[in-house]
């Protein structure tokens, strides 16, 4: 059976402030599994990010179950959240985040550098290199991202998602600060990476780069909608041939 990265079951988020209390998300039903391609799209507002950001473990939910791997998440304190996370989510953001007083390899390398038990030198080398390899920049080490272009700085940026051999890569708007040509160099790589075993969850306002998922999720005031444009229901919502026989 393929195996299961990511379940979430009826969760939501609630932000409030004095004034107001603003849900985000209402009722959240979405497994992932290994090898997935999904996409998430719908209109500003509409909770993308609140997804991601609970998806890779940067925010709560406030009600709800969510398990990465099997492990539950939802109850965790921030250190360990911070410690699952490193261990095991990459993320790709559209303002590609890089340290420009770090060089292009100690980019890369940081996620490594956290890890709560260290890599030995000889590895981290090793994983680095590869990672620069597979996004085409080996060339770069050791310059500083503040020296590339715009498309060279994502890729470098997805070259630091990889290098810890994340169980899930979150991406949000990868191609939001690229020119088109760029953007569809970045989306064939992502494209590509997913072919050799990526599990991947991309939100983007492009419907082509939508298009380019093999599962596509519509998110509409913090539910998901099905083709229709109607909430899905829970059991809809699970992915198909995953229902045992016998129960
Ligand atoms: N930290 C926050 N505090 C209060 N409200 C928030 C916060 N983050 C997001 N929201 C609200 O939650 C809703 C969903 O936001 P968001 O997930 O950023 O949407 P999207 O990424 O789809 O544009 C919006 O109404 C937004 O104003
Ligand atoms: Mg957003």
């Amino acid at each position: 059976m393929q195996q299961q990265k990511i379940s979430m079951r009826g969760i939501t988020k609630v932000f409030a402030t004095d004034e107001m209390e603003t849900h985000a998300l209402r009722g959240i039903d979405l497994q992932i599994f290994a090898g997935d391609f999904v996409s998430i799209c719908g209109p500003s507002g509409c909770g993308k990010s609140t997804l991601l950001s609970l998806l890779g473990l940067l925010d709560m939910p406030t009600e709800g179950s969510y398990q990465i791997e099997g492990q539950e998440v939802s109850g965790l304190s921030l250190s360990e959240a911070a410690f699952i996370r490193n261990e095991k989510i990459g993320f790709i953001f559209q303002s590609f985040n890089l340290i420009d007083e770090l060089t292009v390899f100690d980019n890369i390398a940081l996620p490594l550098r956290y890890r709560r038990n260290a890599v030995p030198k000889a590895e981290l080398q090793e994983r680095v290199m590869a990672c620069l390899k597979t996004v085409d920049m080996s060339h770069r080490a050791g310059h500083r991202p503040n020296q590339l272009s715009g498309g060279q700085q994502q890729r470098i940026a997805i070259a630091r998602a990889l290098v810890g051999s994340p169980a899930l890569l979150l991406v949000d708007e990868p191609t939001g600060n690229l020119d088109s040509k760029n953007g569809d160099a970045v989306m064939d790589m992502l494209s590509e990476l997913n072919s050799n075993g990526t599990t991947l969850c991309m939100v983007t306002h492009d419907p082509r780069y939508a298009d380019m998922a093999s599962r596509k999720l519509h998110l509409l005031d913090g539910r998901i909608l099905d083709a229709d444009g109607t909430p899905l229901s829970q059991q809809a919502q699970q992915a198909p041939l995953r229902q045992v026989a016998g129960h």
